[in-house]
């Protein structure tokens, strides 16, 4: 019998867990049922390999690490910085490339050069709060959204967004610009503290096997 221990994977859900099982799978490690889109599972098994796999919301999946419910989680640089959890960020997995910038209409931009306390609408409030304070020396007022942030300086909400640009296309088609960049975003693999020291040579090997690929 296998009485290894499982290691347990948290999978940020959607595009960032496709392209995560794809990359798996150039390493060989498998899981079928977890490509069954019908399925309400929750959790999948790969037996052989004493793997353990679960999807998760992006922001819960640095929590599920730091708790140890999931030895290594996979999330977006975005959601590690705006979680702050106690969390090993072993690995850039290169893909999901994007960046976290200060966003508005052009004219907007001499707000940001003259230390004027602005508002900035934000699905990252640490991210915002962190440059704005930290980097910039600049008191702004931050206001929360959950998504769409785009239409708040549109409709008057806010003067900036702090805001993921990808293609840039959203920004575009509503006639707002790149104001200033706060870092770029990939895919990172995390790994909960405990599990790093005790299960060292599972993760280990794994960390080496996918920077051949990546
Ligand atoms: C993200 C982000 C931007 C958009 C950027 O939103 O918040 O709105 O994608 O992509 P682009 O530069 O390629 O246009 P998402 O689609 O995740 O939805 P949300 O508005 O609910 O956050």
């Amino acid at each position: 019998m296998n009485d290894m221990r499982y290691l347990t994977f948290a999978l940020g859900k959607g595009r960032l867990a496709d392209k995560t099982l794809a990359l798996f799978e150039q390493i060989g490690i498998t899981c079928e049922e977890m490509k069954d889109k019908k399925t309400r599972k929750l959790i999948f098994v790969n037996e052989a390999l004493r793997f353990r796999f679960f999807l998760a919301k992006g922001p819960d999946v640095p929590t599920y690490v730091e708790y140890g419910a999931a030895d290594i989680g996979i999330v977006g640089k975005d959601t590690i910085l705006e979680e702050g959890r106690n969390i090993y960020e072993v690995l850039d997995l290169g893909f999901g490339k994007c960046r976290m910038c200060i966003c508005g209409p052009t004219d907007a931009k001499d707000l940001l050069q003259h230390h004027e306390l602005i508002r900035v609408a934000t699905k990252y409030p640490h991210i915002a709060k962190d440059y704005f304070y930290n980097k910039k020396h600049q008191t702004v007022e931050i206001i929360k959204l959950n998504g769409s942030i785009e239409l708040a300086p549109i409709v008057g909400l806010s003067e900036v967004i702090c805001d993921i640009v990808e293609t840039g296309s959203t920004l575009k088609e509503n006639g707002l610009k790149v104001l200033e960049e706060v870092c770029p975003l990939s895919a990172r693999m995390v790994v909960n503290q405990v599990s790093m020291k005790m299960e060292n040579e599972r993760i280990t090997k794994l960390i080496s096997d996918l920077k051949k690929v990546i």
